[in-house]
C-alpha cells in the first residue's frame, strides 16, 4: 500500500502543458508562473525554449536551442500546497509531433491566445489533440494591454475555433492603454463603469457558471483575461488552476485502466531527447509516472524487452535544474539516462505486463523516399533510420509493393535533421527523392473480406508503418475520397490510434 503521505504527494501534483501559437506569450506566462512559485527570482531567467522564426536552413541553431531545452523540458515547483510540473513544448511547428506526444503526458493544459490575433493555426491543431484525449483545458487571453479584439468576440472565436464551450472566470477592466486590472466574476467590484455593467449583464445572460465536472470531462473551458508581460491576471489564473485542475488522472493501458493511487509503479516513455554530441550517443528518456512511486536503484520491468532494469541516476526537473532524485510520484516526469534501450511508447512497471495506449502517430504532412547514398554503409543507414524513428524524429513507412522506405514528417526541417544526424552519428549518407503524397491513413474495418479486397486492388498505395500496421498512402484528396466512397466498410483514420 502507498503510505498516506505518498498518497498526499500524488494528490497535490498538477502536471500540465501550456500550448499556444508561437509568440502568443507562452514563455512569458511560464516565467510568471515560476516567479509566483518562487522557483526563479528575476524576470528573464527562463531561457526560452522557443525556436525563433528561424530560416529552415538554420536548423543547426535550432538543434542547439533544443539542446538547451532539456533542462527546461519540465519545470517543477511548489506553489501553496501543490506541486506543479509544467511540460514545455517546442514552439516551432516543424516539431509539432513532439508537442502532440508531450500532450499525452499531461493531466491538463492551458491554452494561451494572443488577444490581438485570436485563435491561430497551431493552437487549433494542438487543441484537436486535447479534444481527442478529453484533456481539461483553461484558456488565457493574453496581451490585453494591447489594442486587441473585443473580449466577447474572443470568447466566440475560442468556442468556435477550439470546439469547446467556454465560460469566463475573470474579466478585463479596460483594454489596450486603458487596461488596468482583471476581476473575478464571482467577486465583482462595487463601482463599475457603465460599459462594464453592460458587459456583466451580457455575461450573466450568455455564459453558464463554471462547472468543474464539465471542465474535467473536457467539455468546458474556463477563460481568463490578462497580460503575462505586465503580470496582470496571472495570479487569478494560477490560484484557480491549482484548485480546479485535476491531480494525476487514470491512464488507459491495453490491458486495463491504471489508477494513479495504485501502490505499484507504472510509467511510459513519451519523449526521447538525443544528445547532440555525436561521440556520445546517450539520450534522456522521459517517463510519465502513471501510478505509484518510482524509486532510484530499484528493479523495474522494461515490458517490451522483458528485461529488468534499474536506474542509478534518474533525474527530476526542479524549475530549471536537473537533479538526481531518489523517488518520484504519479504525475511526475523522470528523465532516465539511456543508451538506446527505450523507444517512445515503452512501458516500465513493477512487473506487470502492461502496454499504455494513447501515443498515437499522426498522419504526417510531408513525405519523401529515403535512399542510400553510400552503398558501403547500408547497415549503418538501417540502424540510424531505425533508431531515429524510435526516438520519434519522424515516421517510417515501407511500401508493400516494392519495399521502398518512405519518411513522413510534419515539416521540411526534420528531413534536414535526419540527414545530418545520419551522417554525423551513424556515418551513413542518405538521399531524398520526391514523393507526391496527400495523407497516410490507418485502416480499420469490421469487414475483413472488403479490407483484403481493398489491399489487393490498391497495392501501389499500401505501406506498413513501423509497427507493421497497414497504412493507405493516398496521393491526392481525390484518391482518398474515392476510396472512402467505394469502400464503405473501411474507416480511414488520420492517427494510428482509434
Ligand atoms: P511564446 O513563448 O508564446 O512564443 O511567446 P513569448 O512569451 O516569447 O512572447 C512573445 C512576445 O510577446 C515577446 O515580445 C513578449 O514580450 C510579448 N508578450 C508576451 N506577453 C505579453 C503581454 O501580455 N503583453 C504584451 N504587450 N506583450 C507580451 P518580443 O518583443 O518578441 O520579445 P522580448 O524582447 O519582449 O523578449
Amino acid at each position: 500500500m502507498l503510505s498516506n503521505s505518498d498518497q498526499q504527494e500524488i494528490l497535490r501534483r498538477r502536471t500540465f502543458a501550456i500550448i499556444s501559437h508561437p509568440d502568443a506569450g507562452k514563455t512569458t506566462l511560464t516565467e510568471k508562473l515560476l516567479l509566483y512559485g518562487g522557483a526563479i527570482h528575476v524576470a528573464g531567467a527562463v531561457k526560452s525554449n522557443k525556436i525563433r522564426k528561424t530560416a529552415t536552413s538554420d536548423w543547426m541553431e535550432i538543434e542547439k536551442q533544443r539542446g538547451i531545452s532539456v533542462a527546461t523540458s519540465v519545470m517543477g515547483f511548489d506553489y501553496q500546497d501543490y506541486h506543479i510540473n509544467i511540460l514545455d513544448t517546442p514552439g516551432h511547428q516543424d516539431f509539432a509531433e513532439d508537442t502532440f506526444r508531450t500532450l499525452t503526458a499531461v493531466d491538463s493544459a492551458i491554452v494561451v491566445i494572443d488577444s490581438a490575433k485570436g485563435v491561430e493555426t497551431q493552437t487549433r491543431r494542438l487543441m484537436e489533440v486535447c479534444r481527442m484525449r478529453k484533456t481539461p483545458v483553461m484558456v488565457f487571453m493574453n496581451k490585453m494591454d494591447r489594442e486587441g479584439k473585443d473580449p466577447f468576440d474572443l470568447m466566440d472565436e475560442a468556442e468556435k475555433e477550439l470546439g469547446i464551450h467556454c465560460t469566463p472566470v475573470t474579466w478585463a477592466n479596460g483594454q489596450g492603454l486603458r487596461f488596468e486590472s482583471v476581476f473575478a466574476l464571482d467577486d465583482r467590484p462595487d463601482n463599475l463603469s457603465g460599459k462594464l455593467q453592460e458587459d456583466l449583464e451580457m455575461i450573466d445572460g450568455v455564459y453558464p457558471a463554471f462547472d468543474r465536472e464539465a471542465y474535467l470531462r473536457g467539455d468546458l473551458a474556463p477563460v481568463f483575461f490578462g497580460s503575462a508581460y505586465k503580470t496582470i491576471g496571472v495570479q487569478e489564473l494560477l490560484d484557480f488552476f491549482v484548485k480546479n485542475a485535476p491531480s494525476p488522472r487514470p491512464v488507459k493501458a491495453e490491458e486495463r485502466t491504471v489508477e494513479p493511487m495504485e501502490d505499484k509503479f507504472t510509467g511510459f516513455c513519451f519523449k526521447i531527447h538525443a544528445n547532440m554530441d555525436p561521440n556520445h550517443r546517450s539520450c534522456i528518456a522521459f517517463f510519465k509516472i502513471c501510478s505509484g512511486k518510482f524509486e532510484r536503484n530499484t528493479y523495474y520491468t522494461h515490458v517490451r524487452k522483458g528485461q529488468q532494469m534499474r536506474f542509478s541516476s534518474p533525474t527530476c526537473f526542479m524549475a530549471q535544474k536537473k537533479e538526481t532524485v531518489d523517488e518520484a510520484y504519479a504525475g511526475d516526469i523522470v528523465g532516465l539516462p539511456d543508451t538506446g534501450n527505450f523507444k517512445i511508447g515503452d512501458t516500465l512497471t513493477s512487473g506487470e505486463n502492461l502496454h499504455f495506449k494513447g501515443l498515437p502517430s499522426f498522419s504526417p504532412e510531408m513525405f519523401k523516399y529515403i535512399e542510400n547514398a553510400d552503398p558501403m554503409k547500408q547497415k549503418q543507414l538501417e540502424k540510424g533510420i531505425n533508431q531515429l524513428m524510435d526516438e520519434g524524429v519522424a515516421q517510417l513507412f515501407v511500401s508493400q509493393l516494392n519495399g521502398r522506405k518512405i519518411i513522413g514528417t510534419v515539416g521540411q526541417l526534420q528531413f534536414e535533421v535526419i540527414q545530418y544526424r545520419l551522417e554525423h552519428e551513424y556515418q551513413a549518407k542518405c538521399r531524398w527523392e520526391p514523393l507526391q503524397m496527400y495523407k497516410a491513413c490507418w485502416l480499420e474495418s469490421d469487414d475483413d473480406a472488403e479490407l483484403q479486397m481493398f489491399k489487393k486492388r490498391k497495392p501501389q498505395y499500401m505501406a506498413f508503418d513501423k509497427e507493421g500496421r497497414d497504412v493507405f498512402m493516398a496521393d491526392s484528396a481525390y484518391v482518398l475520397q474515392m476510396a472512402q466512397q467505394d469502400y464503405k466498410h473501411i474507416t480511414f483514420h488520420f492517427t494510428s490510434e482509434f
